[in-house]
């Protein structure tokens, strides 16, 4: 009776959990969510001094495309990355959800193939599902930090069905940021073998230690094979205002993005008054002081995790997350007991079991990915609930 598509959609990672966490948010014991990819800071005045100052009567339909004021402060905000794109390489989309959506829906016909380095955002796979495409695996490893393979391994991976190579950069779920050399490696493949490279940086401004790394945007010789994805929803943390963007050069893709634009008239009118405010007034201050708040969360992290027996991690280079191997065969298993049976102070975490991030499951069987978007002090206690939790779990 449903579409086989919508029957093959694969679940979030976290939904064998949610039973659980209901039950122990029922019973009252407090949950520190290491599971969510949600900014805790909060969003810039102006975002909303902005809609407030609205001065229309009606919320109207705006541009299918998006308001221009909003791609005209978006363009100079590439501008100043020194990446140039005119307003008609610029589309605003409901997310950076809705941009990926829209590019597969050009780029790709039932059955054909997208390359993508694993483990990797695990919505991506609902759209891989509903729209047929079948994914393929690029291997990285956990003890590289995920770094790319050589470019012969990824080059055999290519068939004629492949039309696109996809990840994002930083990395969710891993938190590595790829090198400029990795990304021209990329590029290279893509101009050679004709292949688009769908590049999500939603998480540009979060890099940190100076990592030399770069936006497919500056890479001039291919704009109309790279899609740029990218969204407002971690840069400022307004993920609940539904303001994406895709840039391309390539006249033919962004007319058939803008007849799926048209389709669903508008995103929200009031969603983009805002987002052109912080465009605007945000500048460098602004992202600096928000990386130095996460790369402080990131260290301190870093190192409680470290001392914990048998947990081995990479420092995360960019984003807020990290892949954490814990000493237990099963992550899964130990992510329900926690929530299930064990507390510390009337509290425990919420983690999100790897293996959701992989194709190859057994890849992340004893791993989770842990978000510390959070506040110092609960990380602190989340730390010591996984340390406490460890040594009980295993002494089951
Ligand atoms: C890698 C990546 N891309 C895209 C998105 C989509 O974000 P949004 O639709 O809120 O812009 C997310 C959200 O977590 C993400 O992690």
């Amino acid at each position: 009776m449903f579409s086989k598509n919508i029957q093959n959609l694969k679940t979030s990672p976290v939904r064998e959990l949610i039973p659980y966490s209901k039950k122990a948010k029922d019973a009252g014991v407090d949950i520190i969510h290491l599971n969510i990819g949600q900014p805790d800071l909060e969003t810039p005045k102006e975002f909303f001094e902005a809609i407030e100052n609205f001065g229309e009567r009606t919320i109207a339909y705006s541009d299918s495309s998006g308001r221009k004021e909003l791609i005209d402060s978006i363009k100079k905000y590439y501008n100043n990355l020194g990446i140039n794109y005119e307003n008609d390489e610029i589309l605003i989309t409901a997310g950076g959800s809705e941009a990926l959506l829209f590019t597969l829906m050009t780029l790709f016909n039932a059955g054909e193939e997208v390359l993508i380095p694993e483990p990797y955002y695990a919505n991506y796979n609902s759209f891989f599902a509903m729209l047929g495409i079948k994914v393929v695996g690029i291997p990285t490893k956990f003890e590289e930090n995920f770094k790319l393979p050589e470019k012969s391994v990824i080059e055999n991976l290519i068939t004629e069905k492949t039309k696109a190579i996809m990840f994002s950069n930083p990395g969710n779920p891993t938190g590595s940021v790829y090198s400029k050399d990795e990304l021209l490696m990329l590029n290279e493949i893509s101009k050679d073998r004709n292949l688009f490279l769908i590049s999500d940086e939603v998480y540009r401004e979060f890099i940190y230690d100076g990592k030399d790394t770069v936006s497919c945007g500056t890479f001039v010789d291919n704009l109309d094979r790279i899609i740029l994805i990218d969204s407002i929803s971690k840069r400022f943390s307004t993920c609940g205002a539904r303001v994406g963007t895709i840039l391309n050069k390539n006249k033919e893709f962004m007319s058939y993005i803008l007849k799926l634009c048209q389709s669903r008239l508008s995103i929200s009118t009031l969603d983009m008054v805002g987002a052109e405010a912080l465009y605007r007034c945000m500048g460098k201050d602004y992202y600096e002081a928000v990386n130095k708040k996460y790369m402080e969360r990131r260290d301190f992290l870093y190192e409680g995790l470290n001392k914990i027996d048998g947990v081995v991690l990479n420092k995360p280079e960019g984003a807020f997350y990290c892949i954490v191997e814990l000493p237990v065969k099963d992550a899964t298993d130990f992510s329900k007991w926690l929530l299930g049976e064990f507390s510390y102070d009337n509290s425990t975490v919420m983690l999100a079991p790897a293996k959701g991030f992989y194709q190859n499951e057994e890849l992340g069987l004893n791993k989770i990915r842990i978000s510390y978007a959070l506040e110092l002090d609960r990380l602190e206690k989340a730390i010591k609930i996984i340390d406490l939790g460890l040594k009980k779990y295993n002494n089951k």
